[in-house]
Parts: C-alpha cells; structure tokens; sequence
C-alpha cells in the first residue's frame, strides 16, 4: 500500500517503523519527516497544515492512505481536504478534532454523552475566573481553550497564579477552571471509524520534566506500556480498556456521529483513576507522544491494516488487535534549557552504539544531519525505546541506550517506570 505519513516527531517516527515492521512491501513517504526518519523512508517537502497541498500531493502520487500525525493539520481541516478527493485518510475532520481542539467543546460532548469527567466553568473574563476558583477550590486548575502547545494547563495551589495564568490565556479566548482530579493517570487510545470504537493497550505518560514529578510540565519525558497495576486492579487488561470503552470511548464516537461530526481516528483517552471512577482529564485526536513510542512495538496485528479500516469505516468487520506480552519503556533525551529555551545546534554522538544494544530503538523527534553528524534541532530530541520480558529488562536495555548517547547538557529522568517495575502505579 502506498501510505503517506504527516508530521515530524518521534510519535510519526514510531509510526513509519511499525508500519515497515509488518514489512508488508508498503511505499511509505513522510511529509515533511525528520533525519531519524529519513534514513528509513522517502520523505518529502510538504507543509503538513495545508489541507489543498496535501490532498494535491496525495490525488497526483497514487497515495491509498494518509495517517496524520499531529493535531495542528486535524484542527485546521487536512483530513477533509482529503477524504474530499476520495482518498482514505486516518484522522477526523475539522469539526471531530474540536474535541481536542477546544476544551469547552469537549467538555460539551461529554456532558451530552454522559461521560465522566471533572466539573469545569468556561469563563471569559478575570472576575468570572475568580468566581470559579473560589467555587470549585484548591488546587487549581486553569486551562487554555484552544491549542496551547502543552502549555495551556496549570494546576496550582497558588490562587495569584491561577489568576496571572487565566489573564495570559484570556487575551486569545475563554478559559476553563477545572475541578482538580486526583489518582494516577493513563493515557488510552481508541482507534475509530465514525461508529466503530476499538481500543488498543494503555499507557502511562510522564509529563514533568524531573524524577519525582518534579519541576515544569513537558510535552512527556518518557512512557511504558503495559500497565501491570491496571491489570491488577482491574483483574485483566481487557476489564480495564472495555470498562473505558463502554463508558467513555464508544458514547463520545457516538455522540459526535450524532452531531454529524464523525471521528474518524485516534481517539487518545487522558484519564485519571480517581477514587470515584475512572474520569476524563483530556481528549487528544492523534496518538500521543511518548506513548506511541511504546504502545505500537508491542502491537502484533498489522499497524496499516487497522488504520485503514478506521479510515475506511470498517473497524467492526475486524478482530480487536492484540499485543505482544513484552514491555516497553521510552525515555525521552531532551535539550539543555527545554521546556522553557531549549538549545539547539548541538552534536549529538553513540547513536549507532546505542541502537546496536539488544532491545533498543530510537525514534527521532528533533534532530538533522550537518555535515555528515547530527545535531538537535528542538527540546525533546530522542525517544530511546527498551524493550524486554517485563518492565525491569525493558527499563535497562532503554537506560543502557540513552547512557550511550553524548549530547552536551542533555536531560532525562532517571525514573521511567520505576514503580511500576516494582508493581507500583507511578
Ligand atoms: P493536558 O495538557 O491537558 O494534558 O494537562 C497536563 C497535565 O495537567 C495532565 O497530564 C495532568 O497531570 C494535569 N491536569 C490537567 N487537568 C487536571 C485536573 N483536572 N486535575 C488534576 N490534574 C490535571
Ligand atoms: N503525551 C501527551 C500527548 O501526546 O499529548
């Protein structure tokens, strides 16, 4: 199958591999791609947020599927643009990636399809922020609307922050106050066909910059799939993602049918495990990044097949996918300086050491060749993937890959799935 793949980051990197992985023969084109990925597929000069370029591209080069990668080209339409020309694409139109798109519009789907979640007040100017701080109390949690690059969300104790937050984000629109969530997170994805919901193997997301969940939030320094715990809280992995299907997953797909918005895609699931169930904390319209990055090694049935059922309405004709038994951990090297100035234009070395190491892989997210090496481009740069029998190999083959890798003043966590290993949540 001729496949194109939008994006540039570790997340559309661990797509391209698992999709050479079937090794199926597929053509496989990235647009625009990145150097890690580059040096597995064609990649072509394509800006990946405009819907006409990208449907042009696509119609004139016989491509039979294009998965979009990021959610900037969803919220801006690619995919109609796309199917527009009849051909299938993996991911949901405009009006299905508002889900992610804007958080009050989320929040309305929810409500409408009765789907757990924190209580939340849409507010507009400083007083009614105020307002709803005091109503729903601390901690905090202040949201921007729209797209914020993962830096949209704070959550604090501090009620002058909260505040000082709210004012940044209310000049570009609405924010929302949120009911502060508690309990361990998981990050679930669904794929979807419109109608069909289908789930795949959970994940956890780490997202603050330093061991202990310490220091700034990030796009995720690291991830691992499975989730033993889950398993065993929920007596099997299956109880867990049918419970999320039934009471979350398959009402939103629903509900956005009805309201003529058919999602067609990923649908990721950001949950807490509160001790009040199991609630909604975010819904994104692509696959997440670190998750990917360890959920799709592990996947057994072939990655193109699913894909194109989602994209193709028929999800329902074919059997739930399954995963290999093998854990996987990515732990994500990211630039001196990230998240607020990370550096760039710095070498990076010991790639090729570190991917020799049995069980290991690398998914780039911000590097490009110069002068025959590479350098980092952007804050998160590599996503060193380990995998293993169980947590603890996987952990050590991951740890091993990045011990390996030089880049001056680069910064990593120390404790991706620790506990877990040790049959902990986090
Ligand atoms: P997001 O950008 O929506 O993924 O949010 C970033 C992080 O903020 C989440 O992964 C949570 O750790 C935290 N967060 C967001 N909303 C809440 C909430 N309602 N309660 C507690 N933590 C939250
Ligand atoms: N890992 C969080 C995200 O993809 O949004």
């Amino acid at each position: 199958m001729k496949i194109l793949v939008l994006g540039s980051g570790a997340r559309e990197h661990a797509i391209v591999t698992a999709l050479q992985a079937e090794d199926a023969g597929h053509e496989i084109v990235a647009a625009p791609g990145n150097a890690g990925i580059a040096r597995q597929v064609e990649t072509v000069r394509l800006d990946a947020s405009n819907g006409r370029l990208v449907a042009g591209y696509a119609a004139d080069n016989g491509v039979e599927l294009v998965v979009v990668g990021p959610e900037a080209p969803l919220v801006a339409g690619v995919a109609d643009a796309v199917r527009a020309r009849g051909i299938p694409v993996f991911g949901p139109g405009k009006a299905a990636a508002a889900l992610e798109g804007s958080k009050a519009f989320a929040k309305r789907i929810m409500d409408d399809a009765g789907v757990p979640t924190g209580r939340a007040i849409t507010a507009s100017t400083r007083d009614e922020v105020a307002a709803a701080l005091d109503e729903l109390g601390a901690p905090h949690v202040v949201k921007a609307d729209g797209l914020a690059a993962g830096k949209g969300v704070l959550v604090t104790g501090d009620r002058e922050a909260a505040l000082a937050h709210a004012d940044h984000y209310l000049q570009q629109g609405p924010v929302l106050v949120e009911e502060y969530l508690s309990g361990p997170e998981v990050s679930l994805f669904f794929l979807a066909d419109g109608h069909d919901v289908v789930p795949l193997s959970p994940a956890q997301d780490f997202k603050r910059l330093r061991d202990g969940d310490e220091g700034p939030n990030t796009g995720g320094m690291g991830a691992y799939s499975p989730l033993p715990w889950v398993a065993d809280r929920w007596g099997s992995e299956a109880s867990f993602t049918d419970e999320v299907l039934d009471t979350i997953a398959l009402p939103t797909v629903r509900a956005l049918e009805a309201a003529g918005a058919p999602f067609i895609g990923l649908l990721y699931c950001g949950l807490v495990l509160t001790p009040s169930g199991v609630k909604v904390i975010e819904f994104n319209v692509r696959f997440g990044d670190p998750e990917t990055q360890v959920v799709l090694p592990r996947l057994r049935t072939a990655l193109s097949q699913l894909l194109l059922a989602a994209a193709t309405g028929g999800l329902g004709r074919l059997p739930y996918p399954t995963f290999s038994d093998e854990a996987a951990v990515v732990v994500v090297l990211a630039s001196e300086g990230y998240p607020e100035a990370a550096e760039t234009g710095r070498p990076i070395t010991g790639l090729d050491a570190a991917a020799a190491i049995p069980g290991v892989t690398i998914a780039h997210a911000a590097t490009a060749e110069l002068d025959g090496g590479l350098v980092a481009t952007g804050g998160r740069v590599l996503g060193v993937v380990g995998t293993g029998a169980d947590l603890t190999a996987a952990r050590d083959a991951a740890y091993a890959g990045i011990r390996a890798i030089r880049l001056e003043g680069a910064q990593y966590r120390t404790d991706i799935a620790r506990a877990a290993a040790e049959g902990a949540a986090r």
